[in-house]
């Protein structure tokens, strides 16, 4: 069964078609990082803007690339919620117009599922239930993934996201956007022992997640070297943070293993692309014996095939949407 997935929540216009849920046949991505590049982070408006010029040419793009014909698609998938407004709203009235013209079913798909269905394109036998932590430019969570489509979330940040957390610091350090993967490259060649930062915590639920003490610690020590005069050496404060932040993701994630006994763990989200933490999550799987599964590099950030990958359990367990779908800037998993 084909599905074709449409993803535009954010910055990337994509549309894939995955076969099963499992066989990516076509995944076109059209960025617009370069454009918001100057801006320092994402302008919705652009970024609505260029939804609407680029989604023709990537889905017919898809389509072509897997050669297939719209006639040979099961179901359109798309990303409905939680992203930009006027971003999603882009994908989904396309998804619409396609699903109304072609007369097939169309299937909301949560952006967040759709980062752990990654998974499945990468590991054709992962099935749930399995425990993920999801982290992204805008969330940062611990799924527990207790069937394709009965997710609960177990912890989540009470602030900033993880990837927002690296995007931020990078860019103190003037590291242009989105700073998390140039820091991450950085970080590679630093001290992580250099400088010392604090281990946030939040009071009462102790596995969630609190990134905006780290990044002020972060910015009030760059701001306090700018004023004594004295040099920061990036590398080693790219190092040192990057561990800060690892190190904090992967206890609490460890604490959620443990706890549950979960055999299978897994990562995603533009984050999971991290190299420290895939390490760390290796030595956590080493430690507690559950097997690990990280999504490839090319499905951490945002594409469709997770899309089409999720719509296809959404649509096999009978969620589909008739015309009136909306898009929503934040929803549940
Ligand atoms: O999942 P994603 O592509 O978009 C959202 O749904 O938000 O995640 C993007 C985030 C950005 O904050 C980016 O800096 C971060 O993922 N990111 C990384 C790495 N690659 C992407 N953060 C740290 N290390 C990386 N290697
Ligand atoms: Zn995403």
């Amino acid at each position: 069964m084909l599905i074709l997935g449409i993803e535009t929540s954010c910055d990337e216009t994509a549309a894939a078609v995955v076969e099963d849920g499992r066989r990516v046949l076509s995944s076109v991505v059209a960025s617009q990082i370069e454009e918001h590049k100057i801006y320092g982070g994402v302008v919705p408006e652009i970024a609505s803007r260029r939804h609407s010029e680029a989604i023709t040419a990537v889905v017919s793009g898809a389509l072509d690339e897997a050669g297939a014909a719209i006639s040979d698609v099961s179901a359109v998938a798309v990303t409905y919620a939680p992203g930009l407004i006027g971003a999603l709203l882009v994908g989904v009235n396309f998804a619409k117009g396609l699903a109304l013209s072609a007369d097939l079913p169309l299937v909301p798909v949560h952006h967040l599922r759709g980062h752990i269905a990654a998974n499945y394109l990468s590991h054709g036998e992962l099935e749930p239930p399995f425990l993920c932590l999801v982290v992204s430019g805008g969330h940062s969570h611990i799924v527990d993934v207790g069937d394709y489509c009965t997710l609960d979330v177990v912890a989540r940040t009470r602030d900033d996201a993880a990837g927002e957390a690296f995007d931020k610091a990078a860019r103190a350090m003037g590291i242009p956007y989105p700073g998390g993967v140039e820091l991450d490259k950085i970080a590679e060649g630093g001290d992580p022992g250099a400088y010392k930062l604090p281990r946030p915590r939040v009071e009462g639920s102790p596995l969630d997640f609190s990134f905006s003490g780290l990044k002020t610690a972060a910015l009030n020590l760059l701001n306090s070297a700018r004023q004594r005069g004295e040099e920061i050496n990036v590398p080693n404060l790219c190092a040192s943070y990057r561990r800060a932040v690892v190190e904090y993701l992967v206890d609490h994630f460890g604490t959620a293993v443990r706890e549950s006994g979960a055999g299978r763990i897994a990562a995603a989200g533009g984050v999971s692309a991290n190299r420290l933490l895939r390490r760390e999550l290796e030595a956590l799987s080493r430690e507690t014996g559950a097997a690990l599964y990280l999504p490839e590099l090319r499905y951490c950030g945002d594409n469709a095939a997770m899309i089409a990958a999720q719509g296809y359990y959404e649509f096999i367990n009978g969620h589909t949407a008739g015309m009136g779908l909306n898009a929503y800037p934040q929803m549940d998993i």
